[in-house]
């Protein structure tokens, strides 16, 4: 599935669209849809999205290119969606990120990172919608399981989705 030569086109799809969830786009309000990442959301308002949720720092086109590209050669791997709204602009995002192991007899794990819903757009159950998607990609490509970190503000959101605590974060950070 990992495509070969550099991806120019802004609107190629960073995976294949058959992996939204039908039932997830047709429940978003009128003209807003789901779609995997593009090249082109650089100049959507994709990087303003995950600025809600944290420092995103000075990312150059050429530097959000060079990442791109680097995520479309792992296209099997990296799977990031948006939400847009009526004037196409990114208002919601998140991704997966699938783990391929030993055990459970070489099992798959997704990871959810970097959900994010424009401010003034939250409320809409965009959030929940991201993770239906995400729930969707996972159980598709064969995830056995899907897992996140959140903060305790946040374990709200996720037992709305279907989400429900189950061990403990620890980090260390470089
Ligand atoms: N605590 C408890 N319940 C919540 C919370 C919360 N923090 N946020 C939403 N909910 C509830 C809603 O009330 C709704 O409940 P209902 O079905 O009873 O009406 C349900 O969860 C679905 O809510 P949505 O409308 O889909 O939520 P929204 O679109 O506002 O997105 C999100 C939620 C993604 C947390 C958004 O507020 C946001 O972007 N926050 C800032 C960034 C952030 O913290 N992201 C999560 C980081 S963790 C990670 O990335 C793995």
């Amino acid at each position: 599935m990992s495509l070969q030569s550099p991806v120019t086109d802004p609107t190629t799809p960073l995976f294949s669209t058959s992996l939204i969830s039908p039932e997830v786009v047709a429940q978003l309000p009128e003209g807003y849809t789901c779609r995997p990442l593009q090249r082109g959301d650089y100049h959507n308002g994709f990087l303003d999205v995950l600025r809600v949720l944290t420092t995103v720092g000075d990312v150059t086109e050429q530097q959000w290119n060079d990442r791109y590209e680097w995520m479309s050669h792992r296209n099997d791997e990296y799977f990031l969606l948006c939400i847009t709204d009526n004037a196409a602009r990114v208002v919601g995002c998140g991704a997966l990120i699938v783990e391929r192991k030993f055990i459970h007899n070489l099992g798959l794990v997704g990871h959810i990172e970097d959900i994010a819903v424009s401010k003034d757009q939250q409320g809409k159950k965009l959030g929940l919608r991201i993770i239906q998607a995400l729930d969707f990609v996972a159980e598709k490509v064969g995830c056995y399981k899907s897992i996140l970190d959140c903060s305790e503000a946040n374990e709200g959101f996720y037992v709305k989705c279907g989400f429900r605590r189950a061990g403990l974060e620890m980090a260390h950070y470089y």
